[in-house]
């Protein structure tokens, strides 16, 4: 999908929150009304919740607070120079824009860079799913991290990882808000954030995590019945909108410190923290293998490298990430 920079500056001359008449928006941009309507179906191509009332013109139901470089550095509370921030309007997908440049080798090695983008054509979920969210209402970013460790050492990574949104989120006293195992973060057991990590690089190291994570701030409406999910945004979970460049300066500066400690301690020195945010902990639950299998236990924390261990009719049993789906039985 091309970037249609005349309906971003449409988006611009919307998020005023007020109508504007068809015929005044043809006349500032020197088109036809049936070009004003083409640009309307553009945005809501991008799930953007904009609305033709006739007699009353184009109304944007939910004004966008916009992603801005300075004010998430302003958030950032460790030297800003180590973060490389690079801002989109649209891109196909952050995880992918890091996947290439890995490939191209374009990277520079002692910085961490971040991508941020308003809007994902191609976003991705776990287990090949898509990540749906509408432009500029939530949190789309990855950011590239360079481990000395080799691939094999970074088991527990997405763990800590969900411990850095656990700790920010939390930190707006949001009531409720749980990780599933082993990323997912719940709020009311409704999905309200993902995470996909991409590991490449050497076996004895170095290698490159892209941990892409996906937040929901405020979902449009026609967003919401395309989520093949129980989801929620913070919007809904706070009754406010809560400023993402804040959010997203806050989480930059926890990540960086988690992924220094990650990569010096790896996952143990994080494990009591995690189990006391997993949702299911000491639940009866039911994990289900990929080839339809399942196993019944009740939960009983995680192992020093972050698989699940689970009270079994057989004793105590771990089992690590892969394409397993935890269900409980309550909810
Ligand atoms: C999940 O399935 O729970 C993981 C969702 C991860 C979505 C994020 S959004 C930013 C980054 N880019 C992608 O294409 N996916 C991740």
């Amino acid at each position: 999908m091309y970037v249609n920079l005349r309906a971003l500056r449409l988006l611009i001359l919307l998020n005023d929150g007020m109508y504007h008449s068809v015929n005044s928006l043809a006349k500032y941009f020197r088109c036809s009304l049936a070009s004003i309507y083409f640009l309307v179906i553009q945005l809501q191509k991008y799930n953007v919740d904009v609305v033709n009332i006739d007699g009353y013109g184009i109304l944007l139901n939910k004004p966008i607070v916009w992603l801005d470089a300075e004010l998430i550095t302003r958030y950032i509370s460790i030297e800003s120079e180590k973060l490389e921030l690079r801002l989109f309007d649209i891109i196909d997908s952050t995880n992918n824009y890091f996947l290439s440049q890995l490939k191209r080798n374009t990277l520079i090695k002692d910085l961490t860079s971040v991508a941020v983008a308003e809007f994902q054509t191609n976003g991705r979920g776990r287990e090949g799913r898509i990540w749906r969210c509408g432009f500029g209402n939530g949190l789309l970013f990855s950011i590239c991290w360079r481990f000395e460790k080799g691939v094999s050492n970074l088991s527990g990574l997405s763990l800590v990882v969900g411990i850095a949104i656990l700790r920010v989120l939390r930190s707006y006293a949001i009531q409720n808000i749980n990780i599933k195992w082993p990323n997912d973060i719940l709020c009311n057991f409704h999905k309200l954030a993902g995470i996909l990590i991409e590991i490449r690089g050497e076996v004895c190291g170095p290698s490159y995590a892209i941990i892409g994570i996906g937040i929901n701030f405020n979902l449009s409406k026609s967003i919401i019945p395309l989520i093949n999910q129980r989801a929620t945004d913070l919007s809904s979970v706070t009754g406010d909108l809560i400023n993402r460049n804040q959010v997203l300066g806050r989480l930059l500066s926890e990540l960086y410190n988690v992924l220094n400690e990650f990569a010096y301690y790896g996952f143990s020195s994080f494990k009591k923290e995690w189990i006391s945010y997993h949702s299911y902990e000491g639940c009866e639950v039911d994990l289900i293998f990929p080839n339809g299998l399942a196993i019944t236990g009740i939960v009983d924390g995680v192992t020093d490298d972050g698989a699940i261990c689970l009270l079994t009719l057989e004793g105590k049993k771990s089992f690590n990430i892969g394409n397993i789906a935890i269900r409980s039985r309550i909810h």
